[in-house]
């Protein structure tokens, strides 16, 4: 079973994965995760990758396709898995169908979570993420108890590279171009639920498990 989160930067997929996997037992593979994990080790794909995300663009599809071919056929991937913020572009969807039958696993869904383009803004520029353990909070919407401290592990909280003014415009500005085609091309394959993300929290993954308890 395979699960993709599509929305633009900030919709609330890495929010709502977090519970998703657990309830549903599924693997997470995030795009965004597994490159920001190369780019503080410094590899040779985060040296590469580093330039394209401070800027706000895709990294290139070449090195995105092989990180998410190996990590599908990790053994915890078994069971299924949920793939957040991958594919991106209507090329690295077209390499996912590819792919598949090597791993035995289906796309069962397709979850489009739509938000407003100012509530986006202020949800990106007022995110912060623990160093530590990668929770997400958000200066207003999910504060910490202690501030600037995780309620998870004690890490400390910071501020994304990427989560600047510019560079989230710029991102936003990458997903119409560059993501949105996939909106299209999911339809087509009747596989596009439409989740409205504007709700809080609670009410977003309400309506998540309304589509995937069906499963
Ligand atoms: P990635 O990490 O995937 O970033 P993104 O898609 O831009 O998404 P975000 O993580 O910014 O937002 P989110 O939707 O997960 O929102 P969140 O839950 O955190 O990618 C980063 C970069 O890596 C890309 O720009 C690109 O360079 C590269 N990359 C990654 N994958 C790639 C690929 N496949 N191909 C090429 N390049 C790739 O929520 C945001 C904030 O809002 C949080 O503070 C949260 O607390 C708050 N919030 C969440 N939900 C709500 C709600 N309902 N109400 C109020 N606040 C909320």
């Amino acid at each position: 079973m395979l699960i993709i989160l599509l929305g633009p930067p900030g919709a609330g997929k890495g929010t709502q994965a977090d519970r998703i996997v657990k309830n549903f037992n599924l693997a997470y593979i995030s795009t965004g995760d597994i490159l920001r994990k190369a780019v503080k080790e410094e590899s040779a794909l985060g040296r590469k990758a580093r330039e394209y995300m401070d800027q706000g663009q895709l990294v290139p599809d070449n090195l995105v396709v092989e990180i998410v071919r190996e990590r599908l056929v990790e053994p915890d991937c078994a069971n299924g898995a949920l793939l957040d913020g991958f594919p991106r572009t209507v090329d690295q969807a077209v390499f996912l169908e590819k792919v598949l039958p090597e791993t035995k696993a289906t796309i069962d869904r397709v979850l489009l979570i739509e938000v407003e383009e100012n509530e986006l803004i202020e949800r990106l520029t007022g995110r912060r993420v623990c160093c530590d353990c990668g929770a997400n909070y958000h200066v207003k919407y999910k504060s910490p108890k202690v501030r600037n401290v995780c309620d998870q592990c004690g890490g400390d909280l910071y501020q994304r590279d990427d989560d600047s003014l510019a560079t989230v415009t710029e991102r936003l500005e990458v997903y119409k171009k560059q993501t949105e085609p996939l909106i299209k091309f999911y339809q087509e394959r009747d596989l596009l639920y439409t989740i409205d993300g504007n709700k809080d929290i609670e009410d977003v993954y309400e309506q998540i498990n309304d589509v995937l308890k069906e499963l």
